[in-house]
Formats: C-alpha cells, structure tokens, sequence
C-alpha cells in the first residue's frame, strides 16, 4: 500500500503498555540492521529496561536466528504471546512461517500483518519497543509509520559510499513523516587485525559521523567489523549478553545509553492529542 490520503490520514493510536517505539532502518540492505536492533534491545534490557522486539522484516525474518529462538509462540485467546529471551519479548514472522519457504505478499495484507503484530500481540508493560525494519524505504516503513506513534528511528548505515547515500534516504523518509532521528550508527565501521593489531578501514572510514553532522543529526557510535559479532548472530548468542567491561557488550550499553539519552531530549511520541475536561 502506497502513502495514500486514506493512510496518511489514519490517527496514530498508541501501543497500550508501550511507551516508547524505536524503528531501526537503513536504506541499504545488509547493513547490520538485524543485528544492531538485536543487540541493543538485549543492551537495553541489560541497563534495566522493560524490552520487547519486533521482527518488522516479514519476508526476511533473521529475528529468530540471532536470539537463538526456535519455538512458535502460543496463543492465549485472540493475543499472541510473545516469546521472551535475552531478556527480551519478541515477535518474528519468522515464528509463524519457519523454514525457508518464502511469503508473498501484496500491500495490504502487509498492512494487516504489521497491525497484527503491533497491536495484536500481547506485549505487555514495555518502555522501547526495538523494531527491525526491512531495508529501504518502502510499504512497512511507512505502516508503521503512518499507524503508529514511532518515538524515533536509529538509522545504521556502514562508512561506505554507497550505504551512506542510502541512509541519506533514509533520514530524509523520517524527516518528512517527523519521526524523530535518534541517530546513526556506523556499523562494520572497521577491522582490528587480528595477528597485528592494525586498523584496517574495510569500507573507508568516518563517513557515519560526517553524514550525522551533514544531516545535523545524532551520532550514536561506530560498531567494529568482528567475526565475534557475526558467529554470536549465527549462533543465538549476541555479543550484547557479554558483560566484561571492554566487551562487545558494553559497547552496545553506551549505545544503547546515548540512544535513551536521545530519546529524553526528544520527548514523548507525536500520538493523538487526548484533551480531559473536568
Ligand atoms: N559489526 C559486524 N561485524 C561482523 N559481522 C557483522 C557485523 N554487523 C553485521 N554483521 C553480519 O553481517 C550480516 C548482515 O547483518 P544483518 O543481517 O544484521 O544486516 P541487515 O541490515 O539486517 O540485513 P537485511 O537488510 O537483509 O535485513 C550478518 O551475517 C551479520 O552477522
Ligand atoms: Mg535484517
């Protein structure tokens, strides 16, 4: 379903129990979107937080695999119940399809599935709702966010031309929809070598930062390119859950710490306005 006048019109209804919605997106696929959302839903939940994920990538749901879920959630009554790990809450279409036989969709049953998994899963009290995006800018993107009060968008890109002409896109798709830029994270921003310790910058360097500055949002941190990060998505096990002080863990709670203090300064969700008269 394209930005029509009937969509754009619908009033964004708050999540009941959910205060805050996080879209995570980029405008290039492969980019770590999948696996910053992951990693910093388990991050924030780590400094103390009430966190749910939802897998908006219903045609390339990689949800399951990196939290290391393999069960399909039950039902109590019309709710779907989501399943919790990491600390988590988590939905993924990935639960309802598994396997790689592959969905196909037309616009509004895309629709229907994105309200289905917004409002009719039972998430609970949540303070951040991480949601993975599909790449681009396009039919669940503007779902979500033309039907729901979206907090703010962490857009990941990586420092290669070619993503950050992309995420350039992406900014500008929240920026005309007034979805708050939480800010960009620079992901597979460089490699440490492992035999000498030099820095090798795989994809060139700094552009995350220089496009944050450009765009005159938020830079929220550059994210190393490490084998680490992608076995613990392939294996269930993100590097988020580890607790050492100079961890991959820790890098995604200072993340994750920036982002709430992003989140503060840009207040509460543009929802509807709810006038109480006495
Ligand atoms: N910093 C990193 N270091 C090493 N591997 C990484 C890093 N970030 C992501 N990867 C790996 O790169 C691959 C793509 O990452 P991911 O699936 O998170 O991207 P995506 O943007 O969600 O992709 P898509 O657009 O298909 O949804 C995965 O195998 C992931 O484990
Ligand atoms: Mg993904």
């Amino acid at each position: 379903m394209g930005p029509n006048a009937a969509q754009a019109e619908q009033p964004k209804l708050p999540i009941p129990g959910v205060k805050n919605l996080i879209a995570v997106g980029s405008g290039k696929g492969g980019v770590g979107k999948t696996t910053v959302s992951v990693n910093l839903a388990i991050a924030l939940g780590r400094l103390g937080h009430k966190v749910g994920l939802m897998d908006a990538d219903v045609y390339g749901p990689n949800v399951p695999l990196m939290m290391g879920v393999r069960s399909a959630p039950s039902a109590i009554g019309e709710r779907i119940q989501p399943i919790e790990k990491n600390g988590v809450r988590i939905m993924s279409m990935g639960f309802l399809n598994p396997g790689d036989k592959p969905l196909v969709w037309r616009g509004p049953m895309l629709h229907s599935v994105i309200q289905q998994f917004l409002r009719g899963v039972d998430w609970g009290d949540l303070e951040y709702l991480v949601i993975d995006l599909p790449p681009g800018t396009g039919d669940v993107q503007l779902t979500l966010i033309q039907t729901a009060p979206v907090t703010g968008a962490v857009v990941v890109t990586t420092p290669s031309d070619v993503s950050l002409e992309d995420a350039r896109k992406a900014v500008h798709m929240f920026n005309q929809v007034k979805v708050p830029i939480l800010g960009i994270v620079e992901n597979m921003s460089y490699l440490i070598c492992p035999h000498c310790s030099e820095r090798i910058d795989v994809f060139s360097t700094g552009g995350g930062e220089r496009t944050a500055r450009e765009m005159q949002v938020n830079f929220l941190g550059a994210l190393p390119l490490d084998p680490a990060v992608r076995k613990g998505g392939d294996s269930g096990s993100p590097v988020a859950l580890q607790n050492g002080n100079d961890s991959h863990g820790a890098v995604f709670r200072e993340l994750a710490q920036k982002m709430l203090d992003r989140v503060k300064e840009t207040g509460p969700p543009v929802g509807p306005k709810i006038v109480i008269s006495d």
